[in-house]
């Protein structure tokens, strides 16, 4: 990413600057452990990836987004960490002068991230469609497979209550990709995580105990 914004800005102070702050943010103790650091450099390097598909796209407030977008997601409280998270977001653009206007965009880029605050049709930016797919790309696939243990390992729940509430996630990540770039991606990720699933799925039929949930 930081080529891109040198690139789009000729400036990677402010994204550097960010950089430095969050990182710890992402590791204190009740943070999911789904949405940590490794989970922003795979995001950062999916943007990477759609990003130059888009010529009119700001790497810097694409970057400050994605460094932000979970910065503040406490492992039980996934339904409020979009909120969470911007207000973390405003503090730090705030500490590092960060231009207002260009913070407010930031923040918007971050409002329309997730899921758990689903709009229909299209976001408000490029930036914000392009954090939207990196994002659901890194919930499809190896790493994502292990985020969804991860995740309810730290809640308290077995495997086969992850894995009943991530065919949902697939679903709706798949029905709501913003860009053509992006559902390619993911797309080509689906064969190894329908494999994985089917197999998990067969060892555990049956099974009491192992009846589905949406979530805990
Ligand atoms: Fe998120
Ligand atoms: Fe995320």
């Amino acid at each position: 990413m930081r080529v891109h914004d040198a690139e789009k800005t000729g400036n990677t102070l402010y994204a550097d600057l960010v950089r430095g702050l969050v990182r710890r943010l992402y590791t204190t103790a009740d943070q999911s452990v789904a949405h940590r650091w490794d989970h922003i450099e795979r995001v950062l390097t999916n943007a990477q990836k759609i990003a130059p598909h888009f010529p009119d796209v700001d790497g810097e407030l694409l970057t400050l987004a994605a460094l932000l977008h979970d910065v503040t997601s406490p492992f039980n409280r996934k339904e409020e960490h979009v909120e969470l998270s911007m207000q973390t977001a405003q503090k730090i653009l705030n500490d590092i002068d960060y231009p207002p206007d260009r913070t407010k965009r930031v923040l918007a880029i971050m409002a329309e991230h997730s899921t758990e605050r689903l709009q229909e049709g299209n976001l408000s930016s490029t930036e914000a469609r392009i954090l939207f797919d990196a994002d659901k790309i890194d919930g499809i696939g190896p790493n994502g497979i292990a985020r969804a243990f991860a995740l309810f390992g730290q809640r308290g729940y077995p495997p086969p209550f992850a894995i009943a509430w991530y065919r949902k996630k697939i679903e709706t990540s798949l029905s709501h990709m913003k860009t053509d770039p992006g559902r390619k991606m993911i797309v080509d990720r689906l064969p190894y995580v329908e494999d994985f699933l089917g197999r998990f799925e067969a060892e555990n039929a049956g099974l009491p105990g192992n009846q589905k949930q949406d979530r805990p």
